[in-house]
């Protein structure tokens, strides 16, 4: 039978002193120079009230999966079986998130059974005790075909700037439709018209304190 899945399409990368990758296409990198991991935890965790909201089942769900740094930051806090979907248009080669990874050291250690898996072409695999999927492709397509509803999104396209299509009131809208009641969203930016098509979408916005240096992030939850 023929091979019915369409080719990947892959990042096309930069390196910026030595190990931060920059995407060619969006020309943006993939977190922030300052120590991604820490505002990968202060953002999408701390900004979804995670851990502590995790149990069994507990569905995340992600636009953007680059480099995986967000799953792992998951997986060195994840005690019981949860999910973990993300959509991810141009899915990078296994070298690629290796050596972007080795700058976090703490996320490198757990990630091996995911490069394995990952280099061999699986999007579907476990890691500790979270059930990933990454769903291959332009997410205005692949969102609103998804079966699945979040119990927390991470909202980590580049920046609305570069990269607007991730960020649309339309996408947004489907993010709504794809989220559990009480469920929640954040994401490190805090541009109007993302938060203005959250708010259409339904969702009650929060403005935060960012990471470091920067002075706002959008945090909020889905209207009952
Ligand atoms: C800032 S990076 C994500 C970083 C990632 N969460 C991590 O932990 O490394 C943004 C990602 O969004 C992806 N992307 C951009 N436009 C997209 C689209 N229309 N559909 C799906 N993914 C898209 C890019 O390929 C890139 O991997």
């Amino acid at each position: 039978m023929p091979n019915q899945t369409p080719p990947e399409i892959q990042a096309v990368l930069d390196w910026r002193n030595g190990d931060l990758p920059v995407s060619t296409r969006f020309d943006d990198p993939y977190f922030s120079l300052a120590n991604g991991l820490a505002e990968t935890r202060h953002v999408f965790l701390d900004g979804n009230d995670l851990p502590v909201r995790l149990h069994p089942g507990f569905h995340i769900a992600e636009l953007g999966f680059g480099t995986g740094l967000n799953l792992l930051a998951v997986v060195l806090v994840a005690e019981v079986p949860i999910r973990f979907t993300s959509f991810e248009a141009y899915p990078m080669a296994a070298p690629d998130i290796r050596r972007a990874l080795a700058a976090f050291p703490e996320a490198a250690a757990v990630a091996g059974p995911f490069l394995d898996v990952w280099a061999q072409g699986q999007r579907v695999f476990q890691l500790g005790h979270v059930a990933v999927e990454v769903v291959v492709g332009d997410a205005r397509d692949t969102l609103p075909a998804w079966g699945g509803r979040a119990d927390a999104w991470f909202l980590d396209g580049f920046s609305p700037a570069k990269n607007p299509e991730l960020w649309s009131p339309d996408l947004m809208a489907q993010v709504a439709r794809h989220t559990a009641p009480g469920g929640t969203f954040a994401t490190y930016t805090a541009a109007g018209f993302v938060r203005r098509g959250l708010q259409a979408a339904g969702f009650g916005v929060e403005r935060r304190k960012g990471h470091g240096t920067k002075r706002h992030m959008t945090t909020g939850s889905l209207h009952p």
